[in-house]
């Protein structure tokens, strides 16, 4: 994948002033809470019985957090988002057997929260430039399917 100057600019101006932990806790809620099916990878986390409740889990929080950390290293590391995501890759195909199509609607979910977050900040390059990004990341987490 070829990175323009313009797009990574845009990615790391863009993520200079994300909150990673609150940005984390609230895209893997909104997954949970838009995309129901994927509940089931996450009943070890306890009390997913209604949005209000998957928003409050600290559980929730707690690993949104970790999965907003780890898009933070491919973004540091955007010529090498394969390598960044192999281990990862083995984790979520062999172990965790997660769809695919899921790490394209995570990525999705991110994006809408950025936008909602940064307004008309997030202008259509900005859109672009992300857009870009998570399926870049959704294809490196795939990798062992294929
Ligand atoms: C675990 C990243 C998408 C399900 C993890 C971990 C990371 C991560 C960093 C922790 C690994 C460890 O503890 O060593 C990501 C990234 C994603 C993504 C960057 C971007 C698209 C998904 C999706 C699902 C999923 C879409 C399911 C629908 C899981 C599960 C675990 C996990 C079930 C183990 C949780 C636990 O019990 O601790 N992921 N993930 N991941 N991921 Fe993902």
């Amino acid at each position: 994948v070829h990175w323009t100057a313009e797009e990574k600019q845009l990615i790391s101006n863009c993520w200079s002033k994300v909150d990673v932990a609150a940005m984390g806790g609230d895209t893997l809620a909104c997954l949970l809470i838009v995309f129901p099916w994927t509940q089931r990878l996450f009943l070890q986390f306890g009390d997913l019985s209604s949005p209000a409740a998957i928003c409050a889990n600290p559980k929730v929080r707690q690993h949104g957090h970790k999965v907003l950390a780890s898009f933070e290293e491919a973004i540091k590391n955007l010529d090498k988002i394969k390598e960044t995501f192999a281990k990862l890759s083995e984790l979520h195909c062999d172990k965790l057997h997660v769809d695919p199509v899921n790490f394209g609607l995570l990525g999705e979910v991110l994006i809408t929260l950025l936008a909602a977050r940064f307004g008309k900040e997030f202008t259509p390059a900005y859109h672009h430039a992300f857009h870009k990004l998570v399926k870049v990341v959704a294809h490196a987490l795939a990798l062992r399917y294929h």
